[in-house]
């Protein structure tokens, strides 16, 4: 089996860098990480990845005049490693267009809500306080505008009439680790497809079931 190859680029904890590297480990997974790549020396995610034997590189974004140059660094790092697919997991950097662009249907990002509700930070803050009685995680084919492209696979997770964001965010960071690893094995089984729908992008994806329930909160 020829693995698709990853490069994953982190700024801190890495916890979904690790649900990667775990599913990676299993036999049948069909992706192989090629390179950890961190903006930041101190993320804790690049001791997982040494943990886990997997080629590492620091780019440090304050030793750069620019985005520009800094981009330009990341892209050579990543093409250098042969990754042909780019997974963002909490890279706090925003990427310039042309960046973008060059990755386009080949760069991936979790965010900690149901996209497009909720697009930058403090998610869970924001979703408590709009009183959701659900939030859940996206994983999404990157465009320009931050935290928006094309939606590859959402968790829908209930919030509690106790939650806090800490309580949420734990509960939701759980789906995040089932959802990136299925979102990166659905597109190295080259069953993700970026179509053009009414106008709109639209990320579509084959040999899936329809999911099996409704789901309702409060459960009364
Ligand atoms: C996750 O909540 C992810 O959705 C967001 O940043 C966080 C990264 O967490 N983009 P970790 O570094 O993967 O633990």
């Amino acid at each position: 089996m020829e693995r698709l190859k990853i490069a994953v680029l982190i700024s801190g904890r890495g916890s979904n860098l690790q649900a990667l590297i775990d599913a990676c480990a299993q036999p049948d997974f069909p992706a192989a990480i090629a390179l950890v790549l961190s903006n930041r020396p101190d993320a804790f995610g690049l001791a997982r990845a040494r943990q886990a034997g997997l080629p590492t590189r620091v780019i440090d974004h304050k030793a750069f005049a620019d985005r520009i140059a800094f981009d330009a660094e990341l892209d050579t790092a990543i093409t250098g490693s042969g990754a042909r697919l780019v997974c963002l997991a909490g890279f706090m950097r925003l990427l310039t267009a042309s960046f973008v662009e060059r990755w386009r249907d080949r760069m991936i990002n979790i965010h900690p809500s149901l996209l497009p509700a909720f697009p930058g930070l403090h998610t869970h803050e924001r979703a408590i306080a709009a009183g959701c009685r659900f939030s859940g995680c996206t994983v999404h084919f990157v465009r320009s505008e931050m935290d928006a492209g094309p939606i590859i696979v959402q968790a829908a997770v209930p919030t509690h009439p106790d939650d806090d964001a800490e309580r949420l965010a734990a509960r939701i960071l759980q789906a995040e680790h089932r959802i990136y690893p299925m979102a990166v094995r659905l597109i190295a089984e080259g069953r993700v497809h970026v179509e053009l729908v009414d106008g709109a992008e639209r990320a579509v994806v084959s040999g899936a079931a329809a999911p099996r329930a409704t789901l309702f909160n409060p459960d009364a």
